[in-house]
């Protein structure tokens, strides 16, 4: 039987999620699938390094305390060395789940591009190499006959970015337009209940939605990047996130959100991209007071939604789970069958 070999760069709840999907589903993943999954190194800021080419004990990983680290294990070390690892390991596919960040997307970008550069595929869920360096990083990964997949980076495993490359195939989508933070819109659904911002962005921590720094979420970054990411597949754009007007949940006040409700009325924050009559694209985050009647004014909790204006078939919504450990990890799981797929395709002839 096929199989993956797969290196995680980064042990945190994304990816741990993941390796506990390979544990606990591998054999019946492979039977339907036709594929095996093996997780051959991983490397983690707490935990340190291994790499062990036959595979790594998972039930070994899960089992360690809050100070254990690799060292000791054969091939472990008690630092990452990430780049180390990228380079070396025996993977034929690097799982990318280090911090997001939006500033320079490092050391995210270094990590995907060391990984393409030597031959390997990538999939992640981290946003800042997606929304700052696709462009780069497809190149990349053209020229070295290899795949980078990010399904993740957007609605988690909801299907956004595959759905509208491949099922919205013939139609011109002309917007996008959706609720793109799962921690904001359940800080928002819980502000309604009468919380405090601040409660509520606890409680969206504890459930694993919002960003190690949920300044991102609530300042609205965070969409900003999806943006970006959708502006740039969907519509076939080349923004910057300094292109995206950018303005989070932060001034939205128990007293707004009062006097919407008493209006029939709920904000979302909504990110935004599409094109105008120019052809340039306006891109925007902002929240917004929707009148109870607007097909997004129902989404509640983690929950996002997308809809994309087309030319054919008018507004498509996509809802689903936009934030999640397993949500998250599931799109991992999702670009890896989609690369096995590819790499499965017939070969085409002809010019
Ligand atoms: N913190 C993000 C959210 C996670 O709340 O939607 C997914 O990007």
């Amino acid at each position: 039987m096929d199989r993956h070999d797969i290196a995680l760069i980064g042990f945190g709840g994304v990816n741990r999620a993941f390796a506990q999907i390979v544990h606990d589903r591998g054999e019946r993943l492979a039977d339907e699938l036709g594929f095996a999954l093996r997780i051959v190194a991983i490397t983690d800021l707490r935990l340190g390094s291994v790499m062990q080419s036959d595979g790594i004990d998972l039930a070994a990983v899960f089992a360690m305390q809050a100070d254990d680290t690799f060292a000791g294990w054969r091939g472990g070390a008690a630092v990452p060395q990430n780049d180390y690892v990228i380079r070396h390991t025996t993977a034929d596919i690097v799982v990318e789940a280090t911090f997001t960040n939006p500033l320079d997307g490092e050391p995210g970008i270094s990590h995907v591009r060391t990984a393409l550069e030597s031959g390997k595929s990538v999939v992640t869920t981290n946003k800042g190499p997606v929304a700052l360096a696709s462009g780069e990083l497809n190149r990349i990964a053209a020229t070295h006959g290899v795949f980078f997949a990010y399904e993740g980076s957007v609605m988690s495993g909801t299907p956004v970015l595959r759905f509208a490359a491949e099922t919205l195939k013939g139609l011109r989508v002309t917007e996008v337009q959706g609720i793109l933070n799962g921690t904001s819109n359940y800080v928002l659904g819980r502000m309604e209940n009468g919380l405090s911002l601040d409660a509520a962005v606890a409680e969206a921590q504890q459930l694993g939605y919002a960003e190690a720094d949920p300044t991102a979420d609530i300042g609205g970054s965070d969409v900003q990047l999806k943006v970006v990411i959708l502006a740039n597949e969907i519509l076939g754009a080349d923004i910057t996130p300094a292109d995206v007007t950018c303005e989070g949940i932060v001034g939205v006040t128990p007293e707004d959100i009062a006097r919407a409700a008493a209006e029939g009325a709920r904000w979302k924050l909504i990110g935004s991209a599409r094109r105008d009559e120019t052809g340039a694209v306006v891109a925007s985050v902002r929240p917004v007071a929707l009148a109870a009647t607007h097909p997004l004014a129902g989404v509640s909790g983690a929950t996002n939604a997308v809809s994309f204006d087309t030319d054919l078939l008018g507004t498509v919504t996509v809802s689903g789970p936009g934030a999640g450990r397993v949500e998250t990890a599931y799109a991992l799981l999702s670009d890896i069958i989609a690369i096995d797929a590819a790499q499965h395709a017939p070969i085409e002839v002809g010019s």
